[in-house]
């Protein structure tokens, strides 16, 4: 079995590489990367270890795609993944990176009958939905209200994937639910797998954290670098939560995808870790001050930023009926596996950020 995995020198690539490796030592593992994130080359040492072929390329770029040997799976982790992506200049370098290039990636699924796993993400859900939500605040985070008469596809446990994907949906999830449209439809036109796993929060030790993606990393690393930090928007108090979900926890369900399918289950399924792994950012901050340094002031900016959410949790039970799947690493584990990360690699966390 040869698998190929795009964007295997990021985060997530990186991670799904090493899991790969650790659950088969026969598998032929093959990773392409076009290094356009900041810090990415810095993991190829990482596929090196991990017995993984590593190709310089572009998915965007036919002719990278094409001399590519034949494969088994397609685990596409390639992605601009912010969602502030696009909106300064180069939207169409966006298009081409998250959406062109699952064609192309599409196109040799096809050629090859290979499956294709997509990593897809919870910004393909509406915006003005998740915003109609009245959320309260409960203690130092926006929770869920005692209600009936939530939006469809929204319950207590979060967002399902039925709910809204009207626009707007950011110009980040546009390209990935027009990739996951097209892979449906190579799907169901070609006959090859198709699994689309719809992922909240990723977060995890080894994540490039930035403000506008791997926001978990990102506060915690500032922390550590004594670099300055603000509540932006919702009021500035840092009420907006998220779930996040462990890398690991992607991989046991691609892993099942690809070794032990169940056919009849959704093609399209949200991950995440759900209700019980939520955080504000106050609650995250609470977290840094407790482990890193009590008295450190953080700034509050009333007014949000464009596509800003004030709450998504994921509601896993289609995965959980389905592939009897559920996150394993809670999100405190997470943080502090982030913080130990950070701590003994702090020189090279300073060049990347
Ligand atoms: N991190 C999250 O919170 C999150 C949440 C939901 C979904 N996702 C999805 O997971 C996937 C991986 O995200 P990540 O967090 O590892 O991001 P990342 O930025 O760490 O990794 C993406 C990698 O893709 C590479 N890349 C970008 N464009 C490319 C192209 N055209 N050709 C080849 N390589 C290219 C980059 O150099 C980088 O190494 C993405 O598809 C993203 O949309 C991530």
């Amino acid at each position: 079995m040869k698998i190929l995995i795009t964007g295997a020198a990021g985060f997530v690539g990186s991670k799904i590489v090493e899991y790969l490796r650790l659950g088969n030592t026969e598998v032929e593992l093959l990773g392409i990367d076009n290094l356009s994130r900041k810090g990415s080359e810095t993991n190829i040492s990482i596929l090196e270890k991990f017995n993984c072929t590593f190709v310089k390329g572009d998915i965007s770029v036919q002719a990278d795609i094409d001399k590519l040997p034949k494969v088994d799976w397609i685990i596409d982790c390639a992605a601009e993944p912010s969602v502030l992506a696009g909106l300064i200049g180069g939207s169409l370098d966006l298009i081409n990176n998250n959406l062109v290039g699952t064609f192309y990636l599409l196109e040799k699924c096809k050629r090859d009958n290979a499956g294709f796993i997509m990593l897809s993400t919870s910004r393909v859900y509406s915006i003005n939905e998740l915003n109609s939500i009245r959320f309260i605040k409960k203690d130092k985070s926006f929770v869920i209200p005692e209600s009936t008469s939530f939006p469809t596809g929204f319950s207590k446990n979060g967002v399902a994937e039925h709910f809204s994907t009207v626009a707007p949906i950011s110009l980040y999830g546009a390209t990935k639910l027009s990739s996951e449209i097209m892979a449906l439809e190579y799907h169901y036109t070609f006959g090859f797998p198709v699994w689309i796993n719809r992922c909240g929060v990723i977060a995890g030790p080894g994540q490039f954290g930035k403000i506008d993606q791997g926001i978990f990393s990102f506060w915690i690393y500032q922390y550590l670098l004594n670099k300055p930090l603000s509540f932006i928007g919702f009021g500035g108090e840092g009420l907006q939560a998220r779930d996040l979900i462990h890398p690991f926890d992607i991989y046991t369900i691609i892993q099942q995808q690809i070794y032990s399918p169940i056919e009849t289950a959704p093609k399209v399924i949200n991950l995440g870790g759900g209700i019980e792994n939520t955080l504000s950012l106050s609650e995250l901050n609470h977290f840094c001050s407790l482990n890193i340094q009590k008295d450190k002031k953080i700034g509050s900016v009333i007014e949000g930023r464009t596509f800003d959410i004030p709450y998504y949790s994921t509601d896993y039970s289609i995965a959980n009926l389905h592939w009897n799947w559920k996150p394993t690493i809670s999100a405190y584990q997470i943080l502090e596996e982030i913080l130990d990360y950070g701590r003994n690699n702090l020189d090279h966390i300073s060049q990347i950020n």
